[in-house]
């Protein structure tokens, strides 16, 4: 049995797209348009009362927390934030004994954030079948609820992605999100994904194997059917030098002008939260091709989705 899936083949949490079938990440893309009305928002339902929800976000987060807790309180869930600066690990308690503690309390589901990669296969392994686990973005190893809702904004707004040509652009050495993105885009087939960065932010040549590698943005964009562009992490790069922004930006920023490159139809993604005039020129992030705003609100009807299929194996089998 992995962490991930067992022996039936149910998912036990969700801690990485590596690795998923592509029937699951379908099931799960098909569930999160279910809930989706033809305004785009997201309709209520009782399926998960008496379920409850606990964010446990060890780093700060906007879309992820909030868009957790709303769709916890979409599916009829009850919902539980822990404020991490406020709690018993400023005593010193470990974060496991943290988790632990909201489990006792009958926790449902744990959505976690955290720093360390790793980190939250460990807490699948202490926890075991005691608590359901989402990982919402660990190190710089994966955010797998961002790359569904990226694959589910590339396939509402172009069709495939089989068939498209991706570019992934900017820090992607650090980034959950590119890792994420990466899979899912290749577990849905798409053959053309790019990645570019500056050299230091590249990843290791081992990694994003079948991705094609660009060193400079143009090359990487030239007829790109859609363009995720990457935050520059500075939380992330506090150990190196102080990154220069405004030669990143001379270099790596996409602006209108560079935009005439991608394809005429081409789309543009952020992962939020933006560095405006960083790696994204304003109106880039405003202007008709960007996405940015509707993969924030493809979250909400992801999580849905992530969380009821996860509690489907709760109802069959209960907990332990
Ligand atoms: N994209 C993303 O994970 O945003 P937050 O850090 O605000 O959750």
């Amino acid at each position: 049995m992995s962490r991930q899936i067992d022996d039936a083949g149910h998912l036990r949490h969700l801690l990485s797209l590596d690795g998923l079938e592509r029937e699951m990440v379908e099931e799960l893309l098909e569930r999160a348009e279910s809930y989706q009305r033809d305004d785009g928002r997201c309709q209520h339902t009782t399926e998960l009362l008496n379920r409850t929800l606990a964010n446990v976000f060890f780093e700060p987060s906007t879309r992820t927390r909030v868009s957790m807790e709303m769709a916890a309180l979409h599916l009829g869930m009850d919902v539980v934030n822990l404020d991490i600066e406020r709690s018993s690990r400023s005593k010193g308690e470990s974060a496991l004994d943290t988790l632990r503690t909201l489990t006792a309390m009958d926790v449902d589901l744990l959505a976690i954030r955290h720093a360390e990669d790793g980190f939250l296969a460990e807490v699948a392994k202490e926890l075991g079948d005691e608590a359901v686990i989402v990982n919402c973005g660990e190190g710089h190893s994966g955010h797998p609820t961002q790359g569904l809702l990226d694959l589910l904004t590339v396939r509402q707004t172009k069709g495939g992605p089989e068939g498209l040509a991706i570019a992934i652009v900017g820090d992607i050495a650090h980034s959950r999100v590119a890792r994420s993105a990466y899979q899912a885009f290749t577990i849905a087939g798409c053959e053309d994904v790019r990645i570019a960065g500056p050299d230091a932010w590249m990843p290791e040549e081992d990694e994003f194997p079948r991705a094609y590698r660009h060193e400079e943005l143009d090359g990487a964009i030239r007829g790109a059917d859609v363009v995720m562009m990457l935050r520059v992490q500075r939380e992330r790069l506090a150990q190196g030098p102080e990154p220069d922004l405004d030669a990143y930006a001379a270099d790596w920023q996409l602006t209108p002008q560079r935009m005439t490159l991608a394809d005429d139809e081409a789309i543009v993604m952020h992962p939020g939260p933006m560095n405006r005039g960083v790696e994204i020129h304003d109106e880039v992030a405003e202007g008709p091709a960007s996405v940015i705003w509707k993969q924030v609100a493809n979250g909400l009807a992801v999580r849905m989705a992530v969380m009821a299929k996860l509690m489907e194996r709760y109802h069959r089998g209960g907990k332990g």
